[in-house]
């Protein structure tokens, strides 16, 4: 019997693609170079499987890919699934969940931690020999504690969990979250307060937004979000850019209505250097890099292989996105 045709559009470790090897005739793009539109689409005539991060798996892409029957995801988001397209078509999709968790949270934490001592605006301050200069007094170079805080949590999945876990636990934090459902182990374990949206904007000092990129979500923070949160409060974005209205954003951070934001994420990535959000010295931005570290990506590429490989051949447990079991 011949082997599946699998499209492989992430640069593997060799681990992985032995393992896609072994049971999938590979299609590679390997450095970084990903096929254009047109490209692509004529790739997809026949193939059974697709391994990637980002294009968006839709009805027009589906047009032109007629014996695809599984989408493996780099990633533990899925925003990029037309999840009821596919459905309809049967295609599986599949993302990486567990593997990043940790290393998300921490990453959170560098954000939170960043943005409140100011860190990347100080360190360029030392670096231009501005350090002492022009009248500089103790309190130019303050900050805000985050130890004794509060934080609110929007969207308590595994990640929110693991951010909660560092807060409670790490500094002393006392934890707010809004979630669809409850979080029982959350409460327990971290002391965590079940609120609504608007309480958690009105008593966090950080703002953490970690709910999943959907068409209900889409656009949840804007002006009257940011209205409702403390002058002195921070907001963190590490899920998906179009959550937020990021012109609001640059608008109460140039105004000084919120204290600073760190983000992972924007609208469009890589983001446009001109975009205000850029130009603040109150934001602390980051280039998408939540899961970024060797071992976390080793992690999601092997489980990435290991659900492609399972899609096609029906040999093994997966990690099937929640919407398409
Ligand atoms: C993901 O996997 O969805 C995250 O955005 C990684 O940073």
């Amino acid at each position: 019997m011949s082997k599946p045709r699998a499209l492989i559009l992430k640069a593997m470790p060799e681990e992985a693609r032995r393992l896609i090897g072994e049971h999938c005739e590979m299609i590679e793009y390997r450095s970084g170079y990903l096929p254009g539109r047109e490209e692509l689409l004529a790739l997809l005539s026949d193939v059974e499987g697709i391994l990637q991060t980002d294009v968006r798996i839709d009805s027009e892409l589906l047009k032109h890919a007629p014996k695809l029957m599984a989408v493996s995801n780099q990633s533990v988001g899925y925003n990029n699934f037309d999840t009821s397209v596919m459905k309809e078509r049967g295609i599986i999709g599949t993302h990486t969940p567990y593997v990043l968790d940790d290393t998300v949270a921490d990453l959170i934490f560098a954000l939170i931690l960043s943005a409140a001592r100011r860190v990347p605006e100080l360190d360029l301050l030392v670096k231009q020999g501005k350090w002492g200069k022009d009248g500089a007094k103790a309190e130019h170079y303050f900050g805000m504690d985050v130890h004794h805080s509060t934080i609110g949590i929007i969207g308590m999945g595994r990640i929110g969990e693991a951010v909660a876990k560092r807060a409670a636990l790490g500094f002393d934090m006392k934890v707010l979250y809004s979630n669809r459902t409850r979080k029982p182990h959350a409460e327990e374990a971290y002391g965590a307060r079940y609120c609504d949206l608007e309480p958690l904007l009105q008593e966090s000092d950080y703002v953490v937004l970690m709910a999943p990129l959907t068409p209900e979500t889409k656009g949840m923070i804007r002006k009257e979000q940011f209205e409702l949160m403390k002058r002195t409060a921070i907001f963190i974005n590490a899920s998906r850019g179009p959550l937020v209205d990021e012109h609001d954003l640059a608008d109460v951070l140039a105004h000084g209505r919120i204290l600073a934001a760190g983000l992972d994420v924007y609208c469009e990535e890589p983001v446009d250097p001109r975009h205000p959000l850029l130009q603040l010295p109150n934001a602390v931005t980051l280039p998408h890099i939540g899961s970024a570290t060797a071992r976390t990506r080793y992690d999601m590429a092997m489980t990435a292989a290991n659900n492609l490989v399972g899609a096609l051949l029906g040999d093994r447990a997966i990690h099937v996105v929640p919407e398409l079991k």
